[in-house]
């Protein structure tokens, strides 16, 4: 295995924390500190989870020193503390908030100076850093639940906004390729970072499938909603005879070429259903993700509960994954417009409540071929 130098991590460190900063910086505090819906926190509790995380695994854990701040750590706890009690948490606010991201960043260096992270240290976890890359993908996750939370932000206008992918050319959402049954290969071999719960990498045995070639788009979705009269998509409001995007507080047009975004998975099933297709199963969208247009815009719901690989082994810690192993979360594949690229993969696994929308989800239908 190549292992990642210290000079790349801290690079991507400060680049993740560019990052971060951007987001916030056309804000005041009050908007940070402002509870803008039950199923969000507010953007200074995002803040400080950022830094707090940092500093448990990269300055406690790994360099073994004391918490800077002694029990902060348990507001920021996102098991302990649900994001509809987060507002009133006593957590940092303001210049204090700012102060603690910079001295927690400034220890994670003078730790990361001392540690090896070569490919063949014995503890896991600094094995080709790879609890570097955990805390780089939980800061660029935390970026996307931030944007999640922006769209409810009137007046708000993003500082960078990175390129969409290529639009589907007109009129082919309802293409779909066909996939070969089966064995297929399935998760993250056991190089390089992924979560613990793309692995073991292990295979499945899948019957034969059709999958679009695109998400569902726009269009499609409006001829959904009108003749099954089901409710529009999240941020969406009536114009005239057409539809337009309130998110951020604009009244943009819906673009009938785009893919739909901010539908639940009960609304992607049901939409499904109408089409005469199904929801893909997490397994066939991996299996089919080779040959898989436009992925990058939107997370697609897929019809898979998240559940447990055969095997699986929580690492480094059971709240990543375990803890939400079961019937309640969906699983989704892919990736936003708001997930940084370093973020994606084939076998990324992401999960929501059936009904969220605040997510930015849309899918694309499989059937099974007669
Ligand atoms: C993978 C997006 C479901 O936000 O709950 C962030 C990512 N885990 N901090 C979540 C996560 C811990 C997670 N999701
Ligand atoms: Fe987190």
């Amino acid at each position: 295995m190549t292992s990642i130098s210290k000079e790349a991590i801290a690079d991507r460190l400060a680049e993740a924390r560019q990052r971060t900063l951007e987001l916030i910086q056309p804000l005041d505090d009050e908007q940070l500190n402002r509870v803008y819906s039950p199923i969000l926190s507010p953007l200074a509790w995002d803040l400080g989870h950022i830094a707090n995380f940092e500093e448990l695994w990269l300055v406690q854990t790994i360099g073994n020193r004391e918490p800077l701040r002694g029990e902060l750590g348990r507001f920021y706890d996102a098991i302990e503390n649900p994001r509809k009690t987060r507002g009133q948490l006593p957590i940092l606010r303001d210049a204090e908030l700012r102060a603690y991201l910079d001295d927690v960043r400034e220890r994670t260096l003078e730790v990361l100076d001392a540690v090896d992270i070569g490919p063949d240290v014995g503890d896991p976890l600094l094995r080709g850093g790879f609890i570097y890359e955990m805390l780089l993908a939980h800061e660029l996750q935390h970026n996307e639940t931030m944007l999640q939370l922006l769209q409810m932000v009137d007046g708000y206008t993003p500082l960078r906004i990175e390129p969409l992918p290529a639009a589907p050319p007109p009129g082919t959402g309802a293409k779909m390729v066909s996939v070969d049954g089966g064995e297929h290969w399935i998760g993250a071999s056991s190089e390089g970072f992924a979560y613990d719960n793309e692995r073991p990498s292990h295979s499945v045995e899948l019957s034969p499938f059709e999958i679009d070639s695109t998400p569902v788009s726009n269009a499609a979705y409006i001829q959904f909603i009108e003749e099954a009269g089901t409710e529009p998509p999240m941020y969406w409001e009536r114009d005239g005879e057409g539809w337009v995007d309130t998110a951020m507080g604009r009244r943009d047009p819906v673009d009938p070429d785009r893919p739909v975004v901010h539908v639940s998975w009960h609304d992607a099933d049901a939409f499904a259903g109408w089409a005469g297709k199904r929801l893909p199963t997490e397994q066939e969208w991996e299996a089919a993700s080779p040959q898989l247009g436009a992925v990058g815009e939107v997370w697609e719901w897929t019809s898979s509960d998240f559940l447990a690989y055969p095997g699986f082994e929580p690492f480094p810690y059971r709240e990543y994954s375990e803890v939400f192993f079961g019937d309640t979360y969906k699983v989704l594949r892919g990736g936003s417009w708001a997930t940084q690229e370093s973020v994606m993969r084939p076998s990324f696994r992401n999960w929501d409540l059936p009904q969220r929308r605040q997510i930015f989800s849309g899918f694309r239908c499989a059937s099974t071929p007669a």
